[in-house]
């Protein structure tokens, strides 16, 4: 089989909290319990193979339980899963909590996401690929390697960033032609790239810019497109040729926000190959998806459907 995107990233089993506001440190509150699959990576892949792409993931789980759901979640989807199954780790697992407002906070045991090799990505599936998809959330020498792997065979390679710290090796930067960072991951980058000239580059800097401004910082990355994901203000897109703004998808209510950068970013790649490379519209397809994602509660389950987003795009443009 081959499939047109390959994401290379982490799986999760998300434990998730739902309460009317974080709690402040020291304190307890009530709040309502659910569980379900996560791991950027694998909601990418999720999310690109709903909206219409045929999709491979390659991910590392534990020799257990929540491994074995990783296993049928990606058949029951339809994604070709290459899962190398790990002993000396657990599968990764998130503790989430969500308040009344939809915002997250999330912690990450990555467990076995970060024993991933370079070994366990069959370099057949990046030969048959368009576009190889990668995050860091899984072992970041592996993403790197593969990343650069698939830049040199000539394929779409993009990058989202996420988790970013702020020891991230930016040499990575040199394999991506597409990378999607949210605002945070977005400062971090600035701070990190001695080109940007700004060490002390904050998120709070960033929304003080114009858009000429941002486009240059954009361009002292080095990347050929940068798409900035922010949040409820949509997302600014910077190409070698110019800038654009794209404001989000309004309508739908706002119930879980987790989940939605990997909605935007699994749909926008699907869409990529929909829509012939055609960025604009790749990225109001992605707004679509994200807004449908955020109106449902869980990761991996609120990834929408295909005719669901083509449904809201003929309204919405
Ligand atoms: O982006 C959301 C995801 O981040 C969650 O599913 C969680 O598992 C963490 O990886």
């Amino acid at each position: 089989m081959a499939a047109d995107i390959v994401v290379i990233g982490s799986y999760n089993q998300d434990f998730v909290w739902k309460a009317d506001r974080f709690p402040k440190p020291g304190e307890t509150i009530p709040g309502t319990f659910a569980t379900g699959p996560g791991g950027k990576g694998s909601n990418q892949a999720i999310a690109a193979a709903r909206s219409g792409a045929s999709t491979a993931f390659v991910g590392a789980v534990g020799n257990d339980t929540l491994g074995e759901n990783a296993q049928a979640l990606h058949k029951r989807e339809g994604i070709e899963s290459h899962l190398a199954i790990k002993t000396q780790a657990p599968t990764g697992s998130a503790a989430i909590i969500v308040d009344a407002t939809g915002q997250n906070q999330i912690i990450g045991d990555m467990g076995a996401n970060l024993e991933l090799q370079e070994a366990d990505v069959p370099e057949s599936l990046l030969r048959k690929a368009l576009i190889v998809l990668a995050q860091p959330e899984s072992n970041p020498a592996t993403i790197r390697a593969t990343l650069h792997k698939a830049h040199e065979l000539g394929k779409i390679t993009i990058l989202n960033p996420a988790p970013i710290a702020e020891n991230f090796d930016i040499s990575i930067l040199n394999a991506v032609d597409i990378l999607i960072p949210n605002e945070l991951e977005f400062a971090t980058l600035v701070r990190l790239t001695p080109a940007c000239r700004n060490p002390k580059f904050s998120t709070e800097d960033l929304f003080t810019l114009n858009d000429a401004a941002l486009h240059n910082l954009c361009r002292s990355l080095g990347v050929a497109t940068v798409i900035i994901t922010l949040g409820n203000q949509g997302c600014f897109l910077s190409e070698k040729n110019g800038h654009r703004r794209f404001s989000i998808y309004h309508g739908l209510p706002v119930v879980d926000t987790t989940g939605a950068g990997d909605a935007f970013i699994g749909a926008f790649s699907s869409g990529l190959i929909q829509f012939n490379n055609n960025i604009p519209k790749a990225i109001q397809f992605a707004s679509i998806a994200a807004a449908l994602a955020v109106s449902k509660s869980g990761a991996a389950a609120a990834m929408p459907k295909a005719e669901d987003i083509q449904k809201h795009l003929s309204l919405a443009f």
